[in-house]
C-alpha cells in the first residue's frame, strides 16, 4: 500500500535460519536526511536491502517513495548505492553510467547531459573517460554514489556511502547530501560513523540487533547537556556555587565540566563565578556526543 512517508517499515522482521537480522522493527521517513546507525551486524543493510526488494521479510510491510516497497513503480522513483559493489573493470566511468541510464530507462538523448551532471556533482568530471580497474577505492565509491543519483530520484538509500573515503571525500559527500535535501530528496544513510550522521542527517534511528533503541531528531537524542567552564581562581566557594546548577566533573585541561544544567541558567552560573572572585576564560554549553549516546544505549 501507499503511504504518506517516503519510506516506510511496518513491523519487519527478517530471519536468516536462526539469525534474527530485524526483529519487529518500525520506522517512517517523510522528509530530510534520515540516519540508520548502528554497529556491525545490527541489521542496517539488511533494512535496506529489504526496501529495494532485494532481500524479502519473513514478516511485515511498508512502503518506498509511495509503493510497496521492492515494486517496480517505488525503483522507478529511488537510487541506491549498495554496500560492496564492483562495476566491471573495463568499463569506463561514463559507460557505467550510460549502462545504468538504459537499465533506469532514461531517454537516450538525454543520456550525455546527465551523466555530464552526475560525473560533476560527484567531483569525476575529468575522469569520466578513465576505466573502472584504474580507479582507487575512493573514486569506484564516488562513481557508484553518482550512478544512486541518475535521474534525479525522489528517494535515495545510501549504504555507508563515505566508508572508503578520505576527509575531503567525505566532505563532498556531506555537501552532495545537503544539496540534495535542499532540492527535496529524501536520504536514508546507513552508517556506523557517528560523526558523520551528526553533521548531516536531521532524525536518526539507532538500531542495534535488529531492533529501534533510540529514535528522534538530534536534539532530542542529544538531549542531555553540559557547560564547560575554563576559569581561574577556581576557590572552593566557586565550585560550591558551580555545584548548585549541576553535577561536576573536572576536564584534563584543568576545566571545569557542569553535567545536566538547563542551558537557560548559564547566564546565572556565570554571574555566580564572577561573584565568587573566580575569572572566566571560556563558558562552551556542550551536547552529549552521538557517540556517548550510542554506546550508552548500546550498553543497556
Ligand atoms: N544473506 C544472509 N544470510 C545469512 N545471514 C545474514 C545474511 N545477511 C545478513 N545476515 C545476518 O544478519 C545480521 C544483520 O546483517 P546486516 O548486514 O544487515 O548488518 P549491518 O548493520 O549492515 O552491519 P555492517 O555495519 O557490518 O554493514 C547479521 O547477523 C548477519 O550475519
Ligand atoms: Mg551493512
Amino acid at each position: 500500500m501507499a503511504s504518506a512517508a517516503a519510506i516506510e517499515l511496518a513491523h519487519v522482521t527478517k530471519r536468516y535460519g536462526k539469525v534474527v537480522a530485524l526483529d519487529d522493527l518500525s520506522l517512517s521517513v517523510t522528509s530530510g536526511v534520515f540516519g540508520f546507525l548502528g554497529p556491525n551486524g545490527a541489521g542496517k543493510t539488511t533494512a535496506v536491502k529489504i526496501l529495494v526488494g532485494l532481500a524479502r521479510p519473513t514478516a511485515g510491510g511498508g512502503s518506498l517513495a509511495g509503493a510497496s516497497f521492492g515494486s517496480k513503480a517505488s525503483l522507478h522513483k529511488i537510487g541506491y548505492l549498495p554496500e560492496l559493489f564492483r562495476y566491471q573493470s573495463w568499463l569506463t566511468a561514463r559507460e557505467v553510467l550510460a549502462l545504468h541510464c538504459e537499465l533506469a530507462g532514461l531517454e537516450r538523448s538525454r543520456w550525455a547531459a546527465e551523466i555530464d551532471r552526475i560525473l560533476a556533482t560527484v567531483g569525476l568530471a575529468d575522469r569520466g573517460g578513465s576505466r573502472v580497474g584504474t580507479f582507487s577505492k575512493g573514486m569506484q565509491q564516488r562513481l557508484g554514489l553518482g550512478v544512486a543519483l541518475l535521474d534525479d530520484p525522489a528517494v535515495v538509500l545510501l549504504d555507508e556511502p563515505t566508508s572508503a573515503l578520505d576527509p575531503v571525500g567525505r566532505h563532498d559527500v556531506r555537501e552532495i547530501i545537503r544539496g540534495l535535501r535542499d532540492r527535496g530528496t529524501v536520504v536514508f544513510l546507513n552508517s556506523h560513523l557517528l560523526s558523520e550522521v551528526e553533521q548531516v542527517c536531521d532524525a536518526v534511528a539507532i538500531v542495534d540487533r535488529g531492533k529501534v533503541v533510540a529514535q528522534g531528531d538530534l536534539a532530542q537524542l542529544l538531549g542531555t547537556s553540559s557547560v564547560r567552564v575554563r576559569a581561574t581562581g577556581v576557590s572552593r566557594e566557586t565550585r560550591a556555587g558551580m555545584a548548585r546548577f549541576g553535577e561536576l566533573d573536572d576536564g584534563a585541561d584543568g576545566a571545569v565540566v557542569i553535567k545536566g544544567i538547563d542551558h537557560e541558567r548559564i547566564p546565572e552560573l556565570v554571574s555566580a563565578i564572577v561573584a565568587s572572585g573566580a575569572r572566566i576564560y571560556a563558558v562552551e554549553p556542550q551536547h552529549e556526543s552521538l557517540e556517548e549516546r550510542f554506546l550508552s544505549l548500546l550498553g543497556q
